[in-house]
């Protein structure tokens, strides 16, 4: 089953009264389709990523924030959507469902990898103990972390859909699977800050530029040093440990295909006042899974 939101007109945006018209925005003829995609046993072996410990425990690190982590967005989003414009509301619920699809298949996913023998309790306490923080704080604020790790999840999939080199020689099915959930997150990419900015739509722009930045450096600083410590935790369960454990990851994540350095300049983009996350518009990555993807047509 397919639904689409139609993203008639960037002017939606700023049908609000007092929502500042801005530059940029999704292009007008956007659709967010929800891919009704289910992947069967996506993880078979162990070491599912080309028989590499450190590209696998990355992954699986990545993987098992998402069912809390994309709950976290649902909520945030949900609660600053009051009085949004039909399209803004119209595309927050494709967001959802979008959403709810990728917690059930990378829970499935989580699974294999604990069948593998991988333990991912700790990873899931650090996520609920983070996210626990959040409760009582303003809407405004979650949104904006919200939008910060949108980001980055938009970054990461442009560049694993853009770049064969990340899931070279990954078992079928599990490429499929993030290549599937890569393209849904650059498809609505921009819904969580144009949420933001339906919420803000009062505040003058200074104060929202100063609470986009400050949200993203601490999402950044928090992001970093929790997967690099979810990566080492999944390290040390395959016995690999110590200074060789750091300067492997370090290796793949800033090197070889050192996918850190790849999105930098996407990640500074986002400190530019004025930016919106389709000032970058790659939506031919997208085609390019629906095309590949037997079943995950929006035409079928
Ligand atoms: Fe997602
Ligand atoms: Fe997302």
């Amino acid at each position: 089953m397919v639904m689409r939101a139609t993203l008639s007109s960037s002017l939606r945006r700023h049908a609000a009264p007092g929502n500042p018209p801005r530059q940029g925005g999704a292009p007008p003829d956007l659709t967010i389709t929800v891919r009704e995609r289910r992947f069967a046993g996506p993880v078979r072996e162990r070491w599912w990523l080309a028989g590499d410990p450190v590209a696998t425990a990355w992954h699986n690190a990545l993987s098992a924030t998402f069912p809390r982590g994309e709950a976290f967005f649902i909520e945030s989003v949900r609660a600053c959507r009051e009085g949004a414009p039909p399209e803004l509301e119209a595309e927050i619920r494709a967001f959802i469902r979008q959403e709810v699809n990728h917690t059930r298949e990378h829970l499935a996913f989580n699974r294999m990898a604990e069948n593998a023998g991988y333990d991912l309790a700790r990873i899931d306490a650090r996520v609920s103990e983070l996210l626990a923080q959040a409760r009582g704080r303003p809407p405004a604020v979650n949104v904006a972390i919200t939008m910060a790790l949108e980001h980055f999840t938009a970054m990461f999939a442009h560049e694993f859909l853009a770049n064969p080199r990340h899931f070279a020689g990954a078992e079928p099915e599990a490429a499929a699977l993030w290549r599937w959930h890569a393209a849904e997150e650059i498809e609505h990419k921009g819904v969580a800050c144009d949420t933001f900015d339906h919420f803000t739509r009062a505040w003058p722009k200074r104060r929202r530029w100063m609470v986009r930045a400050l949200t993203m450096e601490l999402v950044t600083r928090l992001f970093l040093r929790n997967r690099w410590v979810d990566t080492l935790d999944l390290l040390a369960q395959d016995g690999i440990t110590g200074w060789r454990a750091r300067v492997r990851l370090l290796h793949y994540l800033v090197v070889r295909p050192g996918v850190l350095r790849r999105v930098f300049p996407a990640w500074l983009g986002y400190f530019r006042p004025g930016f919106h996350p389709w000032d970058r518009d790659d939506r031919a990555l997208i085609a390019a899974v629906d095309a590949a993807l037997p079943g995950s047509s929006p035409a079928e």
